[in-house]
């Protein structure tokens, strides 16, 4: 069975986790994704975070699977003409260095066009064109200006950051999609085009929600958010709100029974419309069902805090398996907060390849996190990540043409 993307060729020139986030998952789908890294150095990310010494951290080998490794230092004359050869034969160019980077290494745009017109050159920035265009940018600065921040966490405390990489994996995200559909206008026109995703923008995207809500803002307050049953006044902006669910359905994260010592003792409680005869049941509140106060969904709006206390009350007498397993009959829909523990050890997970156990050359077995997209023609295997320059000399031979000698004179100047 042929992969989706097989036969698609991808100059990676990515690093770090905006841009292998997405050269991993073109990998994921049978592209042959070439990771250009720097002579003797490669991707600052293979030394980061380190848990063994001398061994490619977990930071950069959950990044890079299914990839091949390919030395270059692409400012130095051989360099150059083995880059210039690589943009022939690839189809996709990738790349989220600092703005101007590319340019500096003498290939912007218009040059790498002249070389390859069907080449589709796609790169990561921080923000788009404006003000901040020049930028450097890393996850958290894209969670603070996409939005993410100023909406995330209590009302009464500071902008927070979420564990979620919505920044960097979220924008890579982004990239590919534009990456793919790009290889499919080619297929209509015959030629490529410029991809560029800003991390500001993805973020933004992904916060679109909480757009919504500044501009409902100007007609009333937002009265799902919890503040509005507490009597606070909403200000000028979208505010934080806590683990409000964000939807028309009231949510909120209660306490479930062991919470005083497990910090994941918690469970995710919708308070669906359609449902609510069931909970006032569940929770030892039939009357709530006929009360005018609480019968339908916006006589309770004032009184959701005080409706999810009283919830609680049951919830913290179960565990939060048990509650998933008591409301999901009765189609209340609830989560329990997994930790990352319960996470590697979930056997369906396992199952189904989202968490997979791999075996490196020099760090042993470890776990890393699959292709969560699961195509039914085209199914992921999960590849171990390649050693710096682990395939130099195969993609200088292969790829790129060079013969024996000749890729032993670039060794020789280190151009690779
Ligand atoms: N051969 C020769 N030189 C190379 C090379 C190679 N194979 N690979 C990289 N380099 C050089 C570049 O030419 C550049 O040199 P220059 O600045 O002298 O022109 C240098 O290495 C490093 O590039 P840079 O991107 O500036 O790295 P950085 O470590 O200073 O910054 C980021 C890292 C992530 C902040 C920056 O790349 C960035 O803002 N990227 C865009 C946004 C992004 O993706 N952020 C999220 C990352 S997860």
């Amino acid at each position: 069975m042929g992969k989706a993307l097989e036969g698609i060729r991808v100059l990676d020139m990515t690093h770090v986790q905006s841009g292998p986030t997405c050269t991993q998952l073109l990998a994921w789908f049978g592209a042959d994704v070439i990771k250009i890294e720097r002579p003797g150095v490669g991707d600052a990310t293979r030394g980061q975070l380190r848990d063994i010494p001398n061994v490619d951290s977990l930071y950069f080998t959950m990044l890079n699977h299914n990839k091949r490794s390919l030395t270059l230092d692409t400012k130095s004359a051989i360099g150059k003409k083995i880059f210039t050869r690589l943009i022939e034969e690839c189809d996709v160019m990738v790349e989220n260095f600092a703005p101007g980077v590319i340019d500096r290494m003498g290939f912007p745009w218009e040059k790498i066009q002249e070389i390859n017109p069907r080449m589709i050159y796609a790169s990561v920035k921080g923000f788009g064109p404006g003000p901040y265009e020049d930028c450097k940018v890393y996850e958290n600065v894209a969670q603070c200006t996409g939005g993410a921040a100023s909406t995330t966490g209590f009302l009464d405390g500071p902008p927070t950051v979420t564990g979620a990489q919505i920044g960097d994996s979220g924008t890579g995200l982004h990239l590919a999609l534009g990456i793919v559909t790009a290889l499919y206008h080619r297929e209509r026109t015959g030629r490529g085009q410029r991809v560029e995703c800003a991390m500001q923008d993805a973020v933004l995207n992904l916060c679109r929600v909480k757009m919504r809500d500044q501009q409902r803002l100007a007609h009333g307050p937002l009265k799902e958010y919890s503040q509005y049953g507490q009597g606070i006044p909403f200000g000028e902006a979208t505010p934080r709100a806590g683990n409000d669910s964000g939807g028309g359905q009231p949510g909120w994260i209660l306490k479930c029974k062991g919470w005083e010592t497990d910090p994941n003792a918690y469970v995710y409680f919708i308070t669906q419309a359609a449902v609510w005869g069931s909970i006032c049941d569940l929770i030892g509140k039939p009357e709530w069902k006929t009360d005018p106060g609480y019968a339908t969904p916006d006589a309770r709006l004032d009184k959701i805090p005080h409706i999810f206390d009283v919830i609680e009350e049951w919830t913290k007498t179960l565990d939060k398996f048990e509650v998933m397993r008591i409301c999901n009959p009765l189609n209340i829909p609830c989560g329990p907060v997994l930790s990352m523990k319960e996470l590697a050890e979930e056997p369906s997970l396992r199952a189904t390849g989202t968490v997979v156990e791999v075996d490196h050359p020099t760090r042993g077995t470890y776990l890393t996190v699959g292709n969560p997209i699961k195509l039914s023609a085209s199914p992921s295997e999960v590849v171990r990540s390649p050693l710096l320059g682990e395939h130099t000399d195969e993609v200088l031979r292969t790829v790129v043409g060079l013969s024996d000698e000749e890729i032993a004179a670039a060794h020789q100047e280190g151009a690779v």
